[in-house]
């Protein structure tokens, strides 16, 4: 890991944002002035398909779209014997409150997101590309298809890459602005053309997903990291960021770098890129420069609007996979959330538990009753309605929804709210209904 004398900024790493800020840097010309497609060719003329999924394994590289799934390992669980098409997903979709870390980029580096989707088809021998953009990201949509354009007309995408006997062809599919459609079985189902109602696993998409067909799904800035790690080996990438905990055998630890995002209540909301190591408050303060005048910061959000709270004095947690699980909370998507000491906690709930109560596709019976139930509580309350039965009954939901329903939103709606209930209960205490004092 990056060794930073004291009293300095933790440094920025440019891998993955090597190209943001380059004058036309989403052209094909800029790009190949720059390297592109260079580690495409390397991997088609020098390596296996098997060679690129050993250095995904060794470089240890784990999931940017939240979960943190090992790469490596996903893309060994497709059948090598298939006899139906195999396919790479990109999930696109960016569908996660606070997160704008893909729109980079989509936006200033299309390229290299093509060139990684394009490395990983190679590894697990599919023919075809889809890339699932958010509707609401109209830009990104168009310098993909630009660069798909660009791609196809210099021979780097499409029949014959390169002249080796390597064919891929790349579609754009914009989705229509649900959340839920992010999950990766529900994004398959969106694909396809039906409801975006995620599907029970197994069979996980590895085996069966587009159209039924062996599916790797993998999150924009996942794929974005694969040309770095033909061209530098996996080990590299390893070596990068924080090692696996010796005391822990199921650690895999967090390398090589990641795009880090702030945005909320702070003087310089932003995306940057730091090689696993820095903390929630170095992020925040150094980068993000800190509160607003005058006010301080009660609560942190570290990934998305998912995971858990983190007060002000708990920030001294580095931003990696398992050092976020240690303190109770999680990466998600390293976008963190700010609220300063303006914000009620309360209303920040009902906000919450609004959004995932509307998001909710409705299958599972605990996620589309159990949203609906926190949102009308937390508005209750926040109305000053509420009583102390309110508190208890929301503590009994919380188990009742959470690790019971066919995809991940049920656990989203409950983490945040309930760790805001847990840490700011006096918030809440205090907008209860006042009983008088002899009333039974
Ligand atoms: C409700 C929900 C929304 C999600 N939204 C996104 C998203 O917008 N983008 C994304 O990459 N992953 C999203 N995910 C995670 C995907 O299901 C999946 O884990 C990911 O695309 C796998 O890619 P990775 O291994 O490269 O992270 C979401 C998961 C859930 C449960
Ligand atoms: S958990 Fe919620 S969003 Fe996910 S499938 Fe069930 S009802 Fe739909």
């Amino acid at each position: 890991m990056t060794d930073k004398p004291p009293g300095t900024k933790y440094p920025e790493t440019k891998i993955l944002s090597r190209n943001f800020g380059v004058p036309e840097s989403w052209t094909l010309k800029v790009a190949r002035e720059r390297g592109a497609y260079a580690n495409l060719e390397k991997a088609l003329r020098e390596m296996t398909p098997d060679q690129v999924i050993d250095e995904m394994k060794k470089s240890r590289l784990r999931g940017r779209g939240g979960a943190g799934f090992p790469t490596g390992v996903k893309w060994g669980f497709v059948p090598k014997d298939s006899d139906k098409p195999v396919y790479i997903c990109c999930n696109a979709d960016e569908s996660e409150p606070g997160t704008f870390k893909d729109r980079y980029l989509m936006e200033l580096d299309p390229h290299l997101v093509l060139e990684g989707c394009l490395i990983a088809a190679y590894a697990v021998s599919a023919e075809r590309i889809w890339i699932y953009v958010r509707g609401e990201y109209p830009g990104s949509i168009a310098r993909l298809e630009q660069a798909i354009e660009e791609a196809t007309a210099a021979n780097v995408l499409g029949d014959k890459i390169l002249g080796t006997d390597f064919s891929c062809d790349c579609v754009v599919h914009s989705g229509a602005g649900a959340y839920v459609c992010g999950e990766e079985t529900g994004l398959l189902e969106s694909l396809e053309g039906k409801r975006g109602h995620p599907r029970i696993k197994p069979p996980f998409p590895a085996v069966e997903g587009a159209f039924g067909c062996p599916t790797v799904i993998n999150n924009v800035e996942t794929l974005s990291h694969v040309p770095w790690i033909v061209e530098h080996g996996g080990q590299a990438f390893a070596d990068q960021g924080i090692g696996p905990d010796p005391d822990d055998p199921k650690s895999m630890g967090s390398s090589g770098t990641k795009l880090m995002g702030v945005s909320g209540q702070v003087k310089h909301p932003g995306v940057w890129e730091f090689e696993f190591g820095i903390t929630v408050r170095e992020l925040i303060y150094d980068y993000a420069g800190g509160p607003l005048d005058g006010r301080k910061i009660k609560a942190v959000i570290p990934g998305g609007v998912s995971m858990p709270v983190l007060l002000d004095e708990e920030l001294d947690v580095k931003m990696g996979f398992d050092d976020l699980v240690k303190a109770e909370s999680g990466l998600g998507t390293a976008c963190a959330i700010v609220m300063d000491d303006s914000v009620d906690m309360v209303e920040a709930c009902e906000n919450i538990a609004h959004f995932f109560a509307d998001e909710s596709c409705g299958q599972c019976t605990p996620c589309r009753e159990g949203c609906h139930w926190i949102e009308k509580i937390f508005r209750r309350i926040n109305a000053g309605e509420g009583t102390e039965a309110d508190l208890d009954l929301l503590e009994h939901l919380f188990p009742q929804i959470e690790g019971r329903t066919i995809c991940a939103l049920a656990e989203a709606a409950v983490w945040p709210v309930r760790s805001i209930l847990v840490k700011f209960r006096h918030e809440f205490e205090a907008k209860l209904v006042k009983t008088p004092v002899g009333a039974s």
